[in-house]
């Protein structure tokens, strides 16, 4: 198991304060895909000058199953190393024990957040998690090389392949040979997780394990889900997408290699930075349907603030979470570095929504986004993603065709719950 973790910065409180009897240092773990951990100083570095204590900020590995792993081997030798910790929108039920309750903490505050993330992270009536920030997967496209070669924006999965082809095609025809039709999240990890349950689900597949534990993903429309994806590999998307998470996406996407990229909201506000390749001339619209008796579908995805039982301050440390997890925080995430809120109040504020007209566009999308199957499957969540990524990634890399994998896969996740039971 990796043990990737550094500790970055010391947000030191301010000179006097820190000094004061009863002064604390908490660590808090955030992500660092993007500019989060950059984010994260800032705030954190604030809530210490308000208060007088003092925050170390760790940064954890990017890939989010990486990152479980770090956070379990730390919780399960029941260490304080870290107070507060960023959990994904996937893990509630697979941490739930080693975290406190914030509800007594927060006095109401998860009233102003979306119900049905508050609820996510409520794990036998404890609130078990924070809402910090919420994800969807959304299709970037170049609206200058849409317009040059007179395209629609695709609305099915073989229009997005036929308009990356033409574009590619003719670009490279004309001496821009490094630009790519697609790119999108083909590693072998969570990521692929994500962008194959779009597949899957936008082509009326299911989603992997359904609401009442029953294991449906080996049917016809899920193969035909991955055998499209897999045909996009070498021919609108590079061999290397089957070792690309969302950086390595975004970093091709943004040098303006690529006509079309599969990514969170988060790469919106890096697209638009001055040294952006692509700055004005990308659109964001909800990713392609499964054919014409398809559907939109986007990954739920996102992340939240837990405090550990093992934290030595815990009251603190979720005084900390409330900090951050406030209107005014995810206000000033949303506009700096385009996280959306969890908070829907914040989807109306004019400064909000022109920093991201998309949050607003694209409302549907974040509110209809599909779940991944992790509440039914609760601490088996993770082996269950494990399967389904390789099984997948089988399939993108030729190793395996979809029907076999499929075949497999099912048989290998209900091995997991005898007779349909995940507890
Ligand atoms: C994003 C999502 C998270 C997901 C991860 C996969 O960070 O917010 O939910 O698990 O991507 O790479």
């Amino acid at each position: 198991m990796k043990t990737r973790m550094t500790v970055l910065t010391v947000a030191a409180a301010l000179g006097a304060a820190a000094g004061t009897a009863g002064a604390a240092t908490l660590k808090i773990s955030c992500g660092a895909v993007g500019q989060e951990l950059e984010l994260c100083k800032q705030s954190a570095s604030q809530w210490a000058k308000k208060t007088g204590h003092q925050v170390e900020v760790v940064a954890t590995p990017n890939d989010s199953n990486e990152r479980l792993a770090l956070y379990q081997q730390i919780l399960a030798s029941g260490s304080d190393k870290i107070d507060v910790f960023q959990i994904d929108v996937v893990w509630p039920g697979i941490l739930a024990r080693h975290l406190v309750d914030l509800r007594p903490y927060v006095k109401g505050a998860e009233k102003q957040h979306f119900p049905s993330i508050v609820a996510n992270n409520t794990v036998a009536g404890k609130l078990v998690a924070m809402p910090w920030y919420t994800d969807a997967g959304l299709l970037y496209y170049r609206k200058d090389l849409l317009d040059k070669y007179k395209l629609k924006a695709p609305t099915t999965w073989d229009e997005l392949a036929a308009a990356a082809k033409t574009v590619q095609d003719a670009e490279r025809a004309a001496g821009n040979d490094k630009l790519w039709g697609y790119v999108w999240q083909g590693r072998a990890y969570e990521g692929l997780s994500c962008d194959a349950l779009e597949w899957v689900a936008s082509h009326n597949g299911g989603t992997v394990v359904d609401a009442t534990g029953k294991v449906t993903i080996n049917n016809a429309n899920a193969a035909r889900a991955l055998s499209t994806a897999a045909s996009w590999v070498g021919t609108i998307s590079p061999k290397a997408v089957l070792n690309y998470g969302e950086e390595e996406a975004r970093g091709v996407f943004q040098a303006g290699n690529a006509v079309f990229m599969r990514n969170w909201p988060y790469a919106w506000a890096l697209a638009q930075k001055t040294d952006s390749q692509v700055k004005g001339k990308v659109g964001v619209m909800p990713l392609p349907k499964g054919g014409a008796a398809g559907r939109n579908a986007a990954t739920l995805g996102g992340w939240q603030l837990g405090v550990s039982r093992y934290s030595k301050n815990p009251k603190l440390a979720a005084e900390l979470v409330a900090y951050l997890t406030s209107a005014e925080v995810q206000k000033m995430r949303a506009i700096k570095s385009s996280y959306n809120p969890t908070i829907p109040a914040l989807y109306q504020d004019a400064e909000v929504v022109r920093a991201n007209p998309f949050m607003a566009a694209l409302y549907t999308t974040f509110s209809s986004a599909v779940a991944r199957p992790s509440s039914v499957t609760a601490s088996k969540y993770n082996q269950v993603s494990n399967q389904f990524w390789n099984a997948s990634h089988d399939v993108l890399s030729g190793k395996s065709d979809a029907k076999s994998a499929l075949a497999r896969l099912e048989f290998s996740l209900k091995r997991l719950a005898p007779a349909g039971n995940w507890k």
